[in-house]
């Protein structure tokens, strides 16, 4: 990994995340389109819908699904691989919000979901919707996070959601939480929105701006009664951090309003959920997970020195194996690790901030919406201002996040047996 020349360090890279880009960070108000599939005779049902209630589970984990320990699955590189990815579609998969699905919204050249993720030591397990659902069977899995972390999960959705048979899979809304039920499984797949992860102004689920942060460093009980018992918890925070050096946030007294580094503030928060954590966590039957930071793409030259745009029209992902960008805070993955390491409880480090690093041709870019809607005819004419370089394509990169997460889980499933 390069760090940057600090001839480069800009002052663009101070802040983050310029004045135009705030309004994409809201969670997008799109409604459901229909399920309009006809899975009546998927195999899930024809094989696991009439399961008997006192058969135990079995999920047979064989050998192609076994990451070696020795393996680094973060460390390798993009391939081309059109047979066998998108591992779904926009058209297939009736639950992605218009944020994502950038073909339906005008973009017209598609290799950015043909590229699979090759590990230097291994291969990743296949995925399997069935197997995943097996292991998910009578119980919850739940991210918690912004929208970054909302893709992820309308990603895990996709991909399991063909197999289920139409009537026994559902989709709720109870904000800020979304859920996605598995009724033959008794599973769900939720997503849980608390973009500092503990308590801030910006909770409720789509009233709220990156513009007016107000941290509650502190405070996390609010949310964290909604984790309890979840079998599966994925966190991630980061973009609502960096949208300037400092911010206001509280810490003892809720009426003493400071503005702390951001640095120094998302330690106090991660200290603050790792308190959680080791409170509330029965580390028996709960796994927990933590993504790394996703990576933005919105300087050109930082890929192609002397260039002024961002990740707009780009169409490949960066070759060049060392390639950083400047947006993704090594202090703020270091505080992570740091937090991490000195927890008491398993927290499984997902750092898939490398492998998105070489994605600038993934990001939603003029085929997402702003402020809940998508952009009009001027304003894709106009990039430099209403690209979104932060958000990702749906199929696309979180995709991988995922098989990512699916081959740990059945790395641990395998340990506990
Ligand atoms: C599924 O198949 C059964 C039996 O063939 C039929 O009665 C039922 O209406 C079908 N349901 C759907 C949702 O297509
Ligand atoms: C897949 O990619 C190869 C190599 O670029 C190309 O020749 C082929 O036409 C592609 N197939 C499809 C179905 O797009
Ligand atoms: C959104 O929140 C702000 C402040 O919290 C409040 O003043 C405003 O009325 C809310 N807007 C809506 C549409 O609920
Ligand atoms: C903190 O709040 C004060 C008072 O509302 C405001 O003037 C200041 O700009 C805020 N600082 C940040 C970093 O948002
Ligand atoms: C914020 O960070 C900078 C550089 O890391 C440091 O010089 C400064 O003292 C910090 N400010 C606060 C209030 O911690
Ligand atoms: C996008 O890039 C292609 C070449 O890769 C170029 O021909 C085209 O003009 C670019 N489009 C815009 C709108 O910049
Ligand atoms: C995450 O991955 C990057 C690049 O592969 C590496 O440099 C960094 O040390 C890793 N971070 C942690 C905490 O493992
Ligand atoms: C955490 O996981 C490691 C390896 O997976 C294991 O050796 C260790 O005992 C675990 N620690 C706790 C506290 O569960």
């Amino acid at each position: 990994m390069k760090r940057p020349p600090a001839a480069s360090l800009d002052r663009r890279i101070q802040y983050l995340f310029p004045l135009a880009l705030s309004s994409i960070l809201v969670l997008g108000t799109a409604r459901l389109v229909l399920d309009s599939l006809k899975s009546n005779d998927s195999y899930v049902f024809k094989q696991y819908g009439r399961r008997e209630k006192d058969r135990p589970e079995v999920v047979v984990v064989s050998a192609e699904d076994r990451i070696d320990e020795s393996c680094d699955v973060f460390e390798g590189k993009w391939v081309w691989d059109n047979v066998s990815y998108p591992l779904y579609t926009e058209e297939s998969c009736p639950y992605l919000v218009k944020q994502v699905t950038c073909q339906r919204n005008g973009r017209l050249d598609s290799f950015y979901k043909n590229w699979r993720w090759q590990p230097n030591g291994c291969d990743l397990p296949r995925f399997d919707p069935l197997k995943l659902l097996q292991l998910l069977r009578g119980k919850r899995l739940m991210f918690v996070g912004d929208s970054v972390q909302r893709s992820q999960f309308e990603s895990l959705v996709c991909l399991v959601q063909s197999i289920i048979p139409e009537g026994k899979k559902s989709l709720e809304r109870i904000p800020p939480r979304k859920i996605f039920k598995i009724k033959e499984f008794d599973a769900s797949i939720e997503y849980y929105w608390a973009p500092f992860i503990v308590e801030s102004i910006s909770d409720h689920a789509t009233n709220h701006t990156v513009l007016k942060r107000l941290v509650k460093l502190d405070s996390i009980d609010k949310h964290g009664k909604h984790w309890e018992g979840v079998d599966f918890l994925i966190f991630e925070s980061y973009v609502w951090w960096r949208y300037k050096p400092t911010l206001n946030a509280t810490y003892g007294h809720p009426d003493d309003v400071q503005e702390y580094n951001v640095t120094t503030a998302y330690r106090l928060a991660l200290e603050t959920w790792a308190n959680w954590i080791e409170s509330s966590i029965d580390p028996k039957t709960q796994q927990l997970f933590f993504m790394s930071m996703s990576p933005t793409h919105l300087w050109s030259w930082e890929w192609r020195p002397g260039s002024n745009e961002n990740c707009f029209n780009e169409s490949h992902p960066i070759q060049d194996s060392s390639y950083w960008g400047t947006g993704s805070s090594l202090e703020i993955m270091d505080i992570i690790h740091d937090v991490l390491t000195q927890l008491k409880v398993n927290v499984t480090f997902l750092n898939i901030t490398q492998l998105s690093e070489f994605r600038k041709d993934a990001h939603a870019s003029v085929y997402g919406e702003r402020r809940g809607k998508l952009l009009t005819k001027e304003q894709r004419s106009d990039p430099k201002n209403f690209a979104d370089c932060i958000h990702w394509c749906l199929p696309g990169v979180p995709d991988t996040w995922n098989e990512i997460l699916y081959a740990y889980l059945l790395k641990n499933h395998q340990n506990l047996l």
